[in-house]
């Protein structure tokens, strides 16, 4: 078995640094507990290495990226940068990533840890217990399709479009991820599209209701993406596996990360045939930045994400996540998951409690 593993650290911007040095910790131990040599290299992207060399991917950054066997990424973005053009903009680093890696499948679990259950803003006995992984698909769709742009017709009036385009090669292979896992979970996969309406989404639909027979020990559903956002708030305990486009899960996924009480505990997985990437879900929150507000539980989570499907070793998943449930369940919390009676710490400080609960164990 490998044990030694070349890791790409891109911390990029806003409460970016701050979380990624909370994971960072998490890795190092991990890394003893387990006997293994884990080389780290850091990189700028985003905003930071628009900055520093005019690009938000320079090139040494995407190959640091691409030589790893896994990249751990912080957030981008900030509004320093909103009016530079588009090209240029923090998020791109993010788009390009993703699109050169080819890193087209994107898991999201959203699941509720117990001691959270009052933190959500919906009824406990609505979000008690839930667990539902969104797989959105993240190298297609209307983020990725030509013709786009901002032109302006011959009558003057200017215009701004977008194409969402999707082929069955992608769809077919997105689709097989998905049923894949929901094989090692609830063995359900709801696919979400606009059939009604795009031709795009219908032609998904049709493609996954072909590739089924493949997975016909995994129950298929299909829904419209206005009633997904409804039943996610209903009743979201319906869901195992929600299968959707690269704008809908966007979109589907941030809605999905308030059912478990804040945006600040979702990870995420971003993979690949070669390459995997892991970054929490959320941004980088330039408003919070540098005040020890920032919850470091999304990135120390992925972290666990990071062992489990890039890093051969299935255990630190599951350590992590004891370790944040039993820190929580002393009543500490960050920020943005504050209640009454709770006491609230700092980025650090919850990093250090999630640290020393994983050498305990
Ligand atoms: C996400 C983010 C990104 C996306 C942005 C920052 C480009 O919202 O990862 O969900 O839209 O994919
Ligand atoms: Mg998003």
């Amino acid at each position: 078995m490998k044990t030694e593993f070349d890791i790409a650290v891109l911390p990029g911007d806003g409460i970016g640094p701050e979380v990624i040095q909370e994971a960072l910790k998490i890795l190092k131990i991990i890394e003893s507990k387990l006997g293994l040599k884990i080389n780290i290299s850091e990189a700028p992207v985003g905003g930071a290495a628009y900055e520093a060399t005019g690009h938000p991917l320079p090139e040494a950054s995407l190959e640091t990226a691409r030589n790893a066997d896994a990249v751990l990424l912080g957030a981008v973005g900030g509004p320093q940068w909103e009016s530079i053009d588009f090209s240029l903009r923090p998020e791109r680093a993010l788009l390009g990533l993703r699109s050169s890696m080819g890193l087209y499948a994107n898991l999201r679990p959203a699941r509720i840890f117990p001691a959270l259950v009052d933190a959500s803003t919906l009824k406990r006995e609505v979000v008690e217990g839930l667990d539902l992984l969104v797989v959105r698909e993240l190298t297609g769709g209307i983020y990725f399709g030509q013709p786009r742009g901002v032109d302006t017709l011959e009558d003057g009036t200017r215009r701004g479009f977008n194409t969402l385009v999707y082929t069955e090669p992608e769809i077919e292979r997105i689709a097989r991820i998905a049923f894949d896992v929901a094989r090692k979970r609830n063995k359900s996969v709801c696919s979400v599209d606009k059939a009604n309406v795009l031709e795009s989404t219908g032609f998904w639909r049709e493609v996954v209701t072909g590739l089924h027979s493949d997975y016909s020990d995994v129950e298929l559903s299909h829904m419209y993406v206005d009633n997904c956002a409804m039943q996610l708030v209903r009743n979201p305990k319906q869901f195992d596996v929600i299968l959707t486009t690269n704008m809908f899960g966007d979109i589907l996924s941030d809605e999905a990360s308030m059912l478990t009480g804040s945006i600040g505990m979702l990870p995420s997985a971003s993979l690949g045939e070669k390459h995997a990437m892991y970054e929490p879900i959320h941004g980088s929150a330039p408003d919070i930045t540098g005040q020890e507000l920032a919850n470091p539980l999304a990135t120390i989570l992925s972290v666990g994400m990071m062992f489990k499907y890039s890093l051969d070793h299935e255990e630190p998943n599951a350590w992590i996540e004891s370790a944040v449930e039993s820190v929580l369940g002393q009543g500490v919390r960050t920020a943005d998951i504050m209640s009454d009676g709770m006491r609230q710490v700092g980025t650090k400080e919850m990093g250090d409690l999630i640290a020393e609960e994983l050498e305990k164990g």
